[in-house]
Protein backbone atom coordinates (compact mmCIF):
# COMPACT_ATOMS: atom_id res chain seq x y z
CA UNK A 1 0.00 0.00 0.00
CA UNK A 2 1.49 3.59 -1.24
CA UNK A 3 0.21 6.47 1.46
CA UNK A 4 1.02 10.14 -0.25
CA UNK A 5 1.25 13.00 1.85
CA UNK A 6 2.40 16.35 1.31
CA UNK A 7 5.76 17.36 3.16
CA UNK A 8 4.44 20.62 4.13
CA UNK A 9 1.21 19.26 5.82
CA UNK A 10 3.75 18.83 8.74
CA UNK A 11 5.81 21.49 11.08
CA UNK A 12 7.33 21.38 14.63
CA UNK A 13 7.19 24.12 16.66
CA UNK A 14 10.52 25.09 18.23
CA UNK A 15 10.81 23.00 21.31
CA UNK A 16 10.64 20.08 18.80
CA UNK A 17 6.51 19.27 19.31
CA UNK A 18 4.82 18.17 16.28
CA UNK A 19 2.18 21.23 15.39
CA UNK A 20 -1.87 20.35 14.82
CA UNK A 21 -2.80 19.80 11.33
CA UNK A 22 -4.63 22.94 9.76
CA UNK A 23 -7.48 22.45 7.66
CA UNK A 24 -8.72 19.30 6.12
CA UNK A 25 -5.75 18.30 3.59
CA UNK A 26 -3.33 18.58 6.96
CA UNK A 27 -5.56 16.83 8.96
CA UNK A 28 -5.74 13.63 6.26
CA UNK A 29 -1.92 13.32 6.01
CA UNK A 30 -1.49 13.52 9.33
CA UNK A 31 -4.14 10.91 9.83
CA UNK A 32 -2.56 9.03 6.60
CA UNK A 33 0.56 9.48 8.76
CA UNK A 34 -0.94 7.97 12.11
CA UNK A 35 -1.39 5.05 10.27
CA UNK A 36 2.09 4.48 8.82
CA UNK A 37 3.21 5.20 12.72
CA UNK A 38 0.65 2.92 14.20
CA UNK A 39 1.66 0.41 11.97
CA UNK A 40 5.66 1.04 13.15
CA UNK A 41 4.78 0.77 17.16
CA UNK A 42 2.75 -2.27 17.21
CA UNK A 43 3.73 -4.68 14.42
CA UNK A 44 6.65 -5.61 13.15
CA UNK A 45 6.89 -4.72 9.57
CA UNK A 46 8.80 -2.67 7.52
CA UNK A 47 7.70 0.83 6.04
CA UNK A 48 9.02 3.00 4.20
CA UNK A 49 9.56 6.72 4.32
CA UNK A 50 11.51 9.43 2.76
CA UNK A 51 13.98 11.36 4.40
CA UNK A 52 15.48 14.91 3.28
CA UNK A 53 18.74 12.67 1.67
CA UNK A 54 16.95 9.21 0.90
CA UNK A 55 14.32 7.01 1.86
CA UNK A 56 14.39 4.86 4.82
CA UNK A 57 13.06 1.39 5.37
CA UNK A 58 12.17 1.51 8.86
CA UNK A 59 11.27 -0.44 12.05
CA UNK A 60 10.79 -0.49 15.68
CA UNK A 61 14.44 0.01 16.65
CA UNK A 62 13.34 -1.58 20.11
CA UNK A 63 11.43 -4.62 18.13
CA UNK A 64 14.54 -7.06 17.37
CA UNK A 65 11.77 -8.97 15.02
CA UNK A 66 11.22 -5.79 13.16
CA UNK A 67 14.53 -5.34 12.35
CA UNK A 68 15.08 -8.58 11.44
CA UNK A 69 12.66 -7.91 8.70
CA UNK A 70 14.00 -5.06 7.65
CA UNK A 71 17.54 -6.70 7.08
CA UNK A 72 15.55 -9.44 5.33
CA UNK A 73 13.33 -7.12 2.78
CA UNK A 74 16.91 -5.91 1.99
CA UNK A 75 18.71 -8.99 1.35
CA UNK A 76 21.27 -6.95 4.32
CA UNK A 77 24.24 -8.79 5.63
CA UNK A 78 23.84 -8.95 9.39
CA UNK A 79 27.23 -7.41 9.80
CA UNK A 80 26.07 -3.91 8.67
CA UNK A 81 24.40 -2.23 11.16
CA UNK A 82 21.65 0.06 10.83
CA UNK A 83 21.30 4.34 11.52
CA UNK A 84 18.55 4.87 14.25
CA UNK A 85 16.09 8.18 13.19
CA UNK A 86 15.12 10.30 16.42
CA UNK A 87 12.78 13.40 16.17
CA UNK A 88 13.75 14.85 19.58
CA UNK A 89 16.99 15.23 21.91
CA UNK A 90 15.17 13.24 24.57
CA UNK A 91 14.52 9.98 22.62
CA UNK A 92 17.92 10.51 21.52
CA UNK A 93 18.53 9.90 25.14
CA UNK A 94 17.19 7.01 25.46
CA UNK A 95 19.65 5.44 23.13
CA UNK A 96 22.41 6.72 24.87
CA UNK A 97 24.73 4.60 27.61
CA UNK A 98 24.16 6.87 31.12
CA UNK A 99 21.05 8.80 29.21
CA UNK A 100 23.57 11.64 28.05
CA UNK A 101 25.00 12.95 24.72
CA UNK A 102 28.77 13.36 24.79
CA UNK A 103 29.70 16.89 25.25
CA UNK A 104 32.31 16.34 22.60
CA UNK A 105 28.80 16.32 20.01
CA UNK A 106 27.20 19.40 21.61
CA UNK A 107 28.04 22.39 18.65
CA UNK A 108 27.71 19.39 15.92
CA UNK A 109 24.11 18.73 17.25
CA UNK A 110 23.51 22.84 17.53
CA UNK A 111 24.13 23.17 14.21
CA UNK A 112 23.08 20.23 11.95
CA UNK A 113 20.16 18.69 13.99
CA UNK A 114 18.00 18.23 12.56
CA UNK A 115 19.82 17.05 9.49
CA UNK A 116 21.73 14.78 7.65
CA UNK A 117 24.09 13.96 9.67
CA UNK A 118 24.51 10.78 11.93
CA UNK A 119 26.68 10.34 15.24
CA UNK A 120 28.28 7.09 16.53
CA UNK A 121 27.19 7.26 20.62
CA UNK A 122 27.81 5.10 23.55
CA UNK A 123 25.16 2.42 23.19
CA UNK A 124 22.66 1.69 25.78
CA UNK A 125 21.58 -1.96 26.89
CA UNK A 126 17.92 -1.90 25.20
CA UNK A 127 19.39 -1.01 21.89
CA UNK A 128 19.22 -4.51 20.13
CA UNK A 129 22.44 -6.10 18.93
CA UNK A 130 21.22 -6.75 15.42
CA UNK A 131 20.71 -2.84 15.55
CA UNK A 132 24.24 -2.17 15.66
CA UNK A 133 25.53 -5.58 14.61
CA UNK A 134 27.42 -5.94 18.21
CA UNK A 135 29.35 -2.95 17.93
CA UNK A 136 29.48 -0.64 21.26
CA UNK A 137 28.46 2.35 19.34
CA UNK A 138 24.90 3.33 18.10
CA UNK A 139 24.77 5.21 14.76
CA UNK A 140 21.79 8.03 15.84
CA UNK A 141 20.51 10.49 13.18
CA UNK A 142 17.52 12.96 13.66
CA UNK A 143 16.29 13.74 10.33
CA UNK A 144 14.80 16.72 9.31
CA UNK A 145 12.37 15.95 6.60
CA UNK A 146 9.18 16.64 7.96
CA UNK A 147 7.71 13.47 7.01
CA UNK A 148 10.65 11.67 8.49
CA UNK A 149 10.22 13.76 11.63
CA UNK A 150 6.54 13.11 11.88
CA UNK A 151 6.59 9.74 11.38
CA UNK A 152 8.91 8.93 14.01
CA UNK A 153 7.40 11.74 16.62
CA UNK A 154 3.82 9.89 15.86
CA UNK A 155 5.02 6.30 16.67
CA UNK A 156 6.71 7.47 19.82
CA UNK A 157 9.83 5.04 19.09
CA UNK A 158 13.34 5.21 17.65
CA UNK A 159 13.31 4.29 13.85
CA UNK A 160 16.39 1.93 12.63
CA UNK A 161 16.43 2.36 9.16
CA UNK A 162 18.57 1.90 6.01
CA UNK A 163 18.50 3.26 2.24
CA UNK A 164 15.07 1.63 1.38
CA UNK A 165 17.01 -0.45 -1.47
CA UNK A 166 17.65 -3.62 -2.15
CA UNK A 167 21.11 -4.29 -0.90
CA UNK A 168 24.11 -3.39 -3.61
CA UNK A 169 21.59 -0.85 -5.35
CA UNK A 170 21.46 2.97 -6.38
CA UNK A 171 19.92 4.52 -3.03
CA UNK A 172 16.27 5.62 -3.58
CA UNK A 173 15.38 9.32 -3.88
CA UNK A 174 12.05 8.69 -4.97
CA UNK A 175 8.76 6.32 -4.08
CA UNK A 176 9.01 4.94 -7.31
CA UNK A 177 12.82 3.41 -6.91
CA UNK A 178 11.85 2.18 -3.26
CA UNK A 179 9.03 0.26 -5.33
CA UNK A 180 10.99 -0.92 -8.36
CA UNK A 181 13.13 -2.51 -5.61
CA UNK A 182 11.02 -3.86 -3.02
CA UNK A 183 6.86 -3.78 -3.93
CA UNK A 184 6.88 -7.53 -3.04
CA UNK A 185 8.93 -7.62 0.22
CA UNK A 186 7.29 -4.60 2.03
CA UNK A 187 3.37 -3.56 2.66
CA UNK A 188 3.93 0.17 3.80
CA UNK A 189 5.46 3.08 1.01
CA UNK A 190 5.03 6.48 2.85
CA UNK A 191 4.86 8.81 -0.59
CA UNK A 192 6.45 12.80 0.33
CA UNK A 193 7.82 13.30 -3.20
CA UNK A 194 11.52 13.12 -4.30
CA UNK A 195 14.47 13.44 -1.85
CA UNK A 196 16.44 16.64 -2.12
CA UNK A 197 19.39 15.88 -0.88
CA UNK A 198 20.11 12.31 -2.74
CA UNK A 199 23.27 11.46 -1.22
CA UNK A 200 23.09 10.09 1.73
CA UNK A 201 23.94 11.47 5.30
CA UNK A 202 27.61 12.32 6.90
CA UNK A 203 28.70 9.62 9.51
CA UNK A 204 30.33 11.13 12.13
CA UNK A 205 32.92 9.55 14.98
CA UNK A 206 33.80 11.64 17.63
CA UNK A 207 34.16 8.84 20.29
CA UNK A 208 37.96 8.79 18.71
CA UNK A 209 40.65 11.33 18.12
CA UNK A 210 40.80 12.86 16.11
CA UNK A 211 37.30 12.74 15.29
CA UNK A 212 36.36 10.68 11.99
CA UNK A 213 34.36 11.56 9.13
CA UNK A 214 33.22 7.42 8.21
CA UNK A 215 31.32 8.55 5.29
CA UNK A 216 31.13 11.45 3.59
CA UNK A 217 27.42 12.86 2.97
CA UNK A 218 25.18 15.91 3.24
CA UNK A 219 26.80 17.45 5.71
CA UNK A 220 30.31 18.08 4.24
CA UNK A 221 33.64 18.31 5.80
CA UNK A 222 34.12 21.26 5.46
CA UNK A 223 31.25 22.36 7.33
CA UNK A 224 32.27 20.04 10.13
CA UNK A 225 35.53 21.43 10.37
CA UNK A 226 34.35 24.88 11.11
CA UNK A 227 32.48 23.60 14.35
CA UNK A 228 34.18 23.71 17.58
CA UNK A 229 36.18 20.69 18.38
CA UNK A 230 36.04 19.49 15.19
CA UNK A 231 38.93 21.74 12.93
CA UNK A 232 40.87 18.33 12.76
CA UNK A 233 38.35 16.31 11.59
CA UNK A 234 39.75 13.27 9.23
CA UNK A 235 37.76 11.77 6.62
CA UNK A 236 38.63 8.04 6.83
CA UNK A 237 40.10 6.69 3.97
CA UNK A 238 39.76 2.78 2.72
CA UNK A 239 43.19 1.19 2.29
CA UNK A 240 45.29 1.71 -0.84
CA UNK A 241 43.60 5.40 -1.09
CA UNK A 242 45.91 8.27 -1.38
CA UNK A 243 46.02 11.36 -0.20
CA UNK A 244 43.08 13.03 -2.15
CA UNK A 245 41.04 9.72 -1.83
CA UNK A 246 41.78 8.33 -5.30
CA UNK A 247 41.81 4.77 -5.33
CA UNK A 248 43.86 3.18 -8.13
CA UNK A 249 41.86 1.61 -10.91
CA UNK A 250 41.41 -2.29 -10.36
CA UNK A 251 40.30 -5.31 -11.61
CA UNK A 252 37.36 -5.06 -8.88
CA UNK A 253 38.19 -7.30 -6.91
CA UNK A 254 38.07 -6.81 -3.49
CA UNK A 255 41.41 -6.96 -1.38
CA UNK A 256 40.53 -8.78 2.24
CA UNK A 257 43.43 -6.75 4.25
CA UNK A 258 40.91 -4.15 3.37
CA UNK A 259 38.19 -5.21 3.97
CA UNK A 260 39.66 -6.48 7.73
CA UNK A 261 40.97 -2.67 7.71
CA UNK A 262 37.22 -1.16 7.83
CA UNK A 263 35.52 -3.94 9.30
CA UNK A 264 35.59 -2.09 12.82
CA UNK A 265 34.88 1.45 11.50
CA UNK A 266 31.66 1.67 9.27
CA UNK A 267 31.06 -1.79 7.98
CA UNK A 268 28.71 -0.75 5.74
CA UNK A 269 31.28 0.88 3.27
CA UNK A 270 33.07 -2.69 2.56
CA UNK A 271 30.16 -3.82 0.52
CA UNK A 272 29.53 -3.32 -3.00
CA UNK A 273 27.32 -0.59 -3.54
CA UNK A 274 25.03 2.03 -5.27
CA UNK A 275 25.62 -0.35 -8.17
CA UNK A 276 23.16 -0.01 -11.11
CA UNK A 277 22.08 -2.99 -13.35
CA UNK A 278 24.56 -1.53 -16.57
CA UNK A 279 27.83 -1.40 -16.03
CA UNK A 280 29.21 2.14 -14.64
CA UNK A 281 32.62 3.65 -15.34
CA UNK A 282 33.76 6.71 -13.46
CA UNK A 283 36.00 9.40 -16.25
CA UNK A 284 38.32 11.22 -14.07
CA UNK A 285 39.94 13.47 -16.10
CA UNK A 286 40.14 16.21 -18.82
CA UNK A 287 37.67 16.84 -21.53
CA UNK A 288 40.03 15.91 -24.32
CA UNK A 289 40.66 12.02 -22.67
CA UNK A 290 36.66 11.71 -21.78
CA UNK A 291 36.33 12.42 -25.72
CA UNK A 292 38.72 9.86 -26.93
CA UNK A 293 37.52 7.41 -24.16
CA UNK A 294 33.98 7.92 -25.12
CA UNK A 295 34.35 7.81 -28.73
CA UNK A 296 36.27 4.61 -28.73
CA UNK A 297 33.69 2.72 -26.69
CA UNK A 298 31.03 4.17 -29.35
CA UNK A 299 32.97 2.38 -32.16
CA UNK A 300 33.15 -1.05 -30.85
CA UNK A 301 29.52 -0.99 -30.13
CA UNK A 302 26.07 -1.01 -31.75
CA UNK A 303 24.14 -0.05 -28.82
CA UNK A 304 23.42 2.83 -26.77
CA UNK A 305 26.08 4.46 -24.20
CA UNK A 306 24.76 6.40 -20.82
CA UNK A 307 26.51 9.57 -20.41
CA UNK A 308 26.18 11.58 -17.21
CA UNK A 309 28.09 15.09 -17.45
CA UNK A 310 28.48 17.39 -14.61
CA UNK A 311 31.44 19.74 -14.47
CA UNK A 312 33.23 19.89 -17.98
CA UNK A 313 32.32 17.45 -20.19
CA UNK A 314 31.21 19.19 -23.26
CA UNK A 315 27.69 17.70 -24.44
CA UNK A 316 28.28 15.35 -27.77
CA UNK A 317 26.65 15.40 -30.82
CA UNK A 318 26.39 13.06 -33.48
CA UNK A 319 28.45 15.15 -35.25
CA UNK A 320 31.20 14.52 -33.20
CA UNK A 321 30.88 10.82 -33.00
CA UNK A 322 33.27 8.85 -35.78
CA UNK A 323 31.46 7.23 -38.00
CA UNK A 324 29.67 3.91 -37.14
CA UNK A 325 28.18 1.46 -38.06
CA UNK A 326 25.53 0.35 -36.94
CA UNK A 327 25.21 3.48 -35.65
CA UNK A 328 25.89 4.20 -31.71
CA UNK A 329 23.03 6.21 -29.65
CA UNK A 330 23.90 8.86 -26.89
CA UNK A 331 21.69 8.84 -23.99
CA UNK A 332 22.89 11.88 -22.17
CA UNK A 333 22.19 13.31 -18.98
CA UNK A 334 23.70 16.60 -17.17
CA UNK A 335 23.73 15.66 -13.52
CA UNK A 336 23.92 19.50 -12.62
CA UNK A 337 26.26 22.60 -12.28
CA UNK A 338 26.79 22.32 -8.75
CA UNK A 339 27.99 19.93 -6.61
CA UNK A 340 24.56 19.88 -4.75
CA UNK A 341 22.62 19.32 -7.87
CA UNK A 342 25.20 16.74 -8.77
CA UNK A 343 24.48 14.92 -5.80
CA UNK A 344 20.65 15.33 -5.65
CA UNK A 345 19.85 13.45 -9.28
CA UNK A 346 22.87 10.83 -9.35
CA UNK A 347 21.07 8.09 -8.18
CA UNK A 348 17.87 9.11 -10.08
CA UNK A 349 20.21 9.18 -13.04
CA UNK A 350 21.58 6.04 -12.29
CA UNK A 351 18.27 4.09 -12.18
CA UNK A 352 17.10 5.99 -15.26
CA UNK A 353 19.75 4.68 -17.46
CA UNK A 354 18.79 0.98 -16.56
CA UNK A 355 15.37 1.25 -18.26
CA UNK A 356 16.70 2.72 -21.62
CA UNK A 357 16.77 0.14 -24.11
CA UNK A 358 19.88 -0.95 -25.42
CA UNK A 359 22.29 0.79 -22.83
CA UNK A 360 25.23 -1.54 -21.72
CA UNK A 361 27.70 1.19 -20.09
CA UNK A 362 27.07 4.65 -18.38
CA UNK A 363 30.11 6.67 -18.37
CA UNK A 364 30.06 9.15 -15.43
CA UNK A 365 32.18 12.42 -14.97
CA UNK A 366 34.28 13.08 -11.93
CA UNK A 367 33.49 16.17 -9.93
CA UNK A 368 36.32 18.13 -7.50
CA UNK A 369 36.45 16.34 -4.21
CA UNK A 370 35.44 19.49 -1.99
CA UNK A 371 31.95 20.29 -0.14
CA UNK A 372 29.46 17.61 -1.63
CA UNK A 373 31.76 16.46 -4.43
CA UNK A 374 33.35 14.61 -2.03
CA UNK A 375 30.01 12.47 -1.19
CA UNK A 376 29.78 11.90 -4.60
CA UNK A 377 32.97 11.06 -5.90
CA UNK A 378 32.68 8.32 -3.00
CA UNK A 379 29.19 7.64 -4.41
CA UNK A 380 30.12 7.39 -7.88
CA UNK A 381 33.49 5.08 -7.24
CA UNK A 382 31.72 2.67 -5.63
CA UNK A 383 28.47 2.60 -8.08
CA UNK A 384 32.00 2.04 -10.66
CA UNK A 385 33.38 -0.54 -8.38
CA UNK A 386 36.47 1.48 -9.25
CA UNK A 387 36.67 0.82 -12.69
CA UNK A 388 38.32 4.73 -13.29
CA UNK A 389 39.47 5.95 -16.75
CA UNK A 390 42.00 8.61 -16.04
O1 LIG B 1 20.93 9.32 4.92
C1 LIG B 1 21.05 8.21 5.46
O2 LIG B 1 21.95 7.96 6.28
C2 LIG B 1 20.03 7.14 5.08
C3 LIG B 1 18.65 7.61 5.54
C4 LIG B 1 17.60 6.56 5.36
O3 LIG B 1 18.74 8.04 6.87
N1 LIG B 1 20.38 5.88 5.68
C5 LIG B 1 21.41 5.13 5.26
O4 LIG B 1 21.54 3.94 5.92
O5 LIG B 1 22.16 5.47 4.36
P1 LIG B 1 22.45 2.75 5.40
O6 LIG B 1 22.13 1.61 6.25
O7 LIG B 1 22.25 2.58 3.94
O8 LIG B 1 23.93 3.21 5.73
C6 LIG B 1 24.33 3.30 7.09
C7 LIG B 1 25.84 3.40 7.19
C8 LIG B 1 26.51 2.10 6.81
O9 LIG B 1 27.74 2.39 6.14
C9 LIG B 1 26.77 1.45 8.18
O10 LIG B 1 27.83 0.54 8.16
C10 LIG B 1 27.07 2.68 9.03
O11 LIG B 1 26.18 3.69 8.55
N2 LIG B 1 26.76 2.42 10.45
C11 LIG B 1 25.56 2.20 11.02
N3 LIG B 1 25.68 1.94 12.34
C12 LIG B 1 27.00 2.01 12.62
C13 LIG B 1 27.78 1.81 13.81
N4 LIG B 1 27.20 1.51 14.97
N5 LIG B 1 29.12 1.95 13.72
C14 LIG B 1 29.71 2.26 12.54
N6 LIG B 1 29.03 2.45 11.37
C15 LIG B 1 27.70 2.31 11.41
MG1 LIG C 1 22.39 2.10 2.03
Amino acid sequence: MVLRVSPSSFSFDDDGRLRAPEGREQAEDHARLALAAQVLAYTSLPVAFPTETVYGLGANALNREAVANVFRAKGRPSDNPLIVHTSSLDMTRTLVAGGKLPDVYASLIDQHWPGPLTLLLPRAQLVPDAVTAGHPSVAVRMPSHPVARALIALSGVPVAAPSANTSTRPSPTRASHVHDDLRDRILLLVDGGSCDGGIESTVVDALRTPPAILRPGGVTAEMIRKVPGFQDAVVWKKKGEDPDGRVPPSSGEEDEADLEAMAPVTPGMKYKHYAPKVPVVFLLSSPSTYTSTVSSACSEVSQVIGILRTETLPAFSFLSLPLTSPPVYLHQVSLGTTHAQVGSNLFHALRECESVPGLFVVFVEGVAEVDEGLAVMNRVRKAAGDTVYV
